[in-house]
């Protein structure tokens, strides 16, 4: 039997000094579409300067789909890749979860889309919509299939084409955006904590200040509601980004708090990349070391759900993260939602 406290760690899911079945991230793997849109080549499509983006944001640059290439095409080929990585049969995977506020369609699932496109047939899958937060949460919804015995082994997946839903007139939200895809292989690991906690949190009351408002039920497509332009992500910056400091750095020190861990123990923290400035402020607040956060927001802007799991694939690609570290992920979207995860990797 295991100590919830075995590596010095202790394990918040552990009930009654027995830790029961632990679930770790086997394997990552992500996707960014070949074509990168520049903010130079912003400058030339709406009143804005590489100069703002960059100072305000930290953004040089984002990748774009091809007009036919769709959200389930781009998180397939993240998932295949974390399948190759991590030795993962198609026939092995029981679940899969897909995470995206931009869907190939309202009905069916992306993910039942990603079943067929990976072979996985044996698997069940279903979409979440947590907006930027949807990694974190749909790692937490396999985490418990997995830990409970219902499943073996569930590919997780953050996806999205927002350029499908970006005003590319509006310069407050254009250059903010971008297409890719990222995804983990849950697993149990013999003498692994893996995902220690996830702490998660909504606020419906903020609900209109990131929201695409047409094409639900409240306002299907019509003539007037395109030409009113509601099929696109509109956005309260200022407000998004007191609120994401603030959720972000509160979710971060729960969960921290939770597994009685001192920052300085975290090797990799891996934050939603939406703006530099909310990363820096984010950061400060949990007094981290620079050298602690990983960010490559300057090559893909803000991927919504795919952020964190792109970021995190090229961490460890990178040799960032090694078997054992601790890394902390923070997350922060529409909704308002919010989380934060603490991984022994
Ligand atoms: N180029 C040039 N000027 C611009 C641009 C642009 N692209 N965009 C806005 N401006 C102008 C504004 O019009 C404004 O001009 P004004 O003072 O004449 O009105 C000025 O720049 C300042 O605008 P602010 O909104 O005050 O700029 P701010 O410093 O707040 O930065 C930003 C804006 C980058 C959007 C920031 O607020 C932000 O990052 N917010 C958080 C967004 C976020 O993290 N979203 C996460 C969730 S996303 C999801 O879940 C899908």
């Amino acid at each position: 039997m295991s100590s919830p406290t075995t590596k010095g760690i202790k394990n918040p899911r552990a009930r009654h000094g027995f830790r029961g079945r632990t679930c770790s991230i086997a394997s990552v793997g992500s996707y960014v579409p070949e074509r990168v849109l520049t903010n130079a080549d912003l400058e030339k499509m709406v009143d804005t300067s590489d100069d703002w983006i960059t100072s305000r944001t930290g953004i040089k640059e984002r990748r774009i789909a091809a007009s036919d290439e769709y959200t389930s095409d781009m998180a397939a080929k993240a998932a295949l890749r974390a399948m190759k990585k991590g030795g993962i049969l198609p026939e092995q995977i029981d679940l899969v979860i897909v995470a995206t506020i931009t869907p190939d369609m309202p009905f069916p699932a992306t993910a039942c889309l990603v079943q067929q496109k990976i072979g996985a047939f044996r698997s069940a899958a279903f979409d979440i919509e947590a907006a930027c937060s949807g990694f974190i949460y749909a790692m937490e919804i396999g985490q418990q299939f997995i830990t409970s015995h219902t499943y073996d082994t569930v590919l997780v997946i953050g996806a999205e084409k927002l350029s499908s839903i970006i005003d590319w007139t509006d310069r407050n939200t254009c250059v903010l955006f971008g297409d890719g895809a990222g995804a983990a292989i849950l697993q149990s690991r013999a003498n692994a904590h893996g995902l220690l906690t996830a702490c998660m949190g909504a606020d419906g009351s903020k609900a209109d200040l990131l929201s695409m408002p047409g094409g639900g039920c409240r306002c299907p497509a019509t003539a007037e509601s395109v030409a009113s332009r509601l099929h696109y992500l509109r956005m309260e910056g200022k407000e998004t980004f007191k609120s994401a400091v603030n959720a972000m750095y509160t979710a971060a020190q729960e969960s921290l708090r939770r597994c009685e861990l001192d920052i300085t123990r975290i090797k990799c923290i891996i934050p939603h990349q939406a703006n530099q400035r909310i990363i820096e402020a984010v950061s400060e607040r949990l007094e981290a070391k620079p050298d602690q956060v990983f960010v490559n927001l300057d090559k893909y802007g803000n991927t919504s759900a795919a952020s964190v799991a792109i970021a995190l694939d090229e961490a460890v690609e990178s040799g960032r993260i090694q078997r054992g570290d601790l890394i902390l992920l923070i997350v922060f979207g529409a909704g308002l939602t919010w989380a934060a995860a603490v991984i022994e990797w």
